[in-house]
């Protein structure tokens, strides 16, 4: 796809330019827990204030359904955001927005209130969308991970100002380019997760895409079911052992490996470092016995796998990574990624939900080719689906 960056506007001195950025930050007693979406806007809002602009943040905070509220002001986000960016961030209220949005000097940045409270920005209202354009002369949509809601201000108002895709946009869509628009092959894909009910449709999609389906965490039990294994008490959709088995079956159809463990980490209980821990052959799981991570065994040949692979998309952990040893798998593989990626081997992009969080427990996060933000619009993503606020900025 083609659009406009940050390389394509001059002086920006008088102007002002409109940023929807994602500033939907988990928050406890008033402080920010992860600042990571807070630092993903620092190249582009400088950048803008530096050309001379006046650069105004708009962004959702929570699910505040067009209600104003103190709990999901912006407000308290102003301090929190000037830390990172290492510079002023005023906070404009929408009432008296005009007048403070004018009263901006160039290079200023200020964040306006909640997008959310209004009604019409997530049913992306017209007269929404003017209401914010009136705003400004120019419009950067720097928030992959809220592209794919089609709202006003992450879609509608691509469409009434000159739009372009912010820095972190732009990294994010180049590096997803890579991992699956065109990548080099062989492909590996890693889906892990608690349940194949929220990931089906990126298993549709990605046995089309990919070499090699490796299958973890509590989902791949849905597909040991399919396959007859009996899988004890483990958390598994057995109504969903049908699907598993049509998607087993496409893989084929289309040249897709899909690697399920076939050695596994199981316990009696669910806690720390339990009593009945044990790893045995997927045949031999007890009907008192859970599974909670893939084996050594399956890992060794994975990280073999993945030896053979150019490219590796990741989205969630193999096994219950956040109660040790459970945690054993996902770090072991997420190494082994690691590495590959830092011989210059392996392009490696990951993303969705836990994903962080285990890439970060493993210590590698930093060491992938790529690692999005992004939920829910990094597993719209991995569907292969158009995203609205992407597919609007498209030249
Ligand atoms: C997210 O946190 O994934 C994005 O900010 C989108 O939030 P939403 O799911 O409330 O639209």
């Amino acid at each position: 796809m083609t659009f406009k960056t940050l390389d394509d506007l001059g002086d920006l001195t008088g102007k002002t330019v409109l940023v929807r950025e994602d500033l939907n930050v988990p928050m406890a007693d008033g402080m920010v827990t992860d600042d990571t979406r807070l630092r993903a806007t620092v190249t582009t809002l400088c950048e803008l204030a530096d050309k001379g602009a006046k650069v105004l943040v708009l962004a959702h905070f929570g699910r505040p359904k067009g209600q104003p509220s103190e709990e999901f002001s912006l407000k308290k986000l102003a301090a929190p955001l000037a830390h990172v960016l290492g510079r002023p961030v005023s906070y404009i209220d929408w009432e008296g927005d005009k007048a403070a949005v004018a009263a901006l000097s160039s290079g200023a940045i200020a964040v306006l209130e909640n997008t959310r409270f209004f009604g019409g920005e997530e049913k992306n209202d017209p007269s929404v969308v003017e209401r914010f354009a009136s705003l400004g002369d120019i419009y950067v949509n720097d928030a992959f991970s809220a592209a794919h809601r089609a709202h006003a201000s992450t879609e509608g108002l691509a469409h009434v100002l000159p739009a372009y895709a912010g820095r972190a946009m732009e990294a994010e869509l180049k590096a997803l380019q890579k991992a699956l628009g065109a990548p080099e092959r062989p492909v590996a894909a890693v889906v892990g997760g608690a349940k194949v009910s929220t990931k089906l449709d990126v298993l549709k999609h990605l046995v089309s895409k990919v070499d090699h389906l490796i299958i973890g965490g509590g989902m791949a039990n849905t597909f040991l079911a399919a396959r007859g294994v009996a899988v004890g008490k483990s958390l598994c959709e057995h109504d969903l052992t049908g699907t598993a088995e049509e998607i087993l079956d496409n893989a084929d159809k289309a040249g897709c490996t899909v690697h399920l463990p076939y050695d596994v980490v199981v316990s009696k209980e669910f806690a720390a470092n339990p009593a009945s821990l044990r790893t045995c052959n997927v045949h031999e799981v007890a009907a008192d016995e859970m599974i909670l991570d893939v084996g050594p065994a399956a890992i060794e040949a994975l990280a073999d796998v993945l030896k053979t692979c150019r490219t590796l998309v990741w989205n969630g952990p193999m096994g219950a990574f956040e109660t040790e040893p459970f945690d054993t798998a996902t770090v072991a593989l997420a190494k082994s990624a690691a590495a590959l990626t830092k011989e210059g081997s392996l392009v490696s992009v990951a993303g969705g939900g836990d994903t962080v969080a285990a890439l970060n427990h493993a210590g590698v996060a930093g060491d992938f080719s790529y690692v999005s933000t992004a939920g829910g619009a990094f597993l719209e993503w991995m569907e292969g689906k158009e995203l609205p606020g992407v597919a609007a900025l498209e030249m």
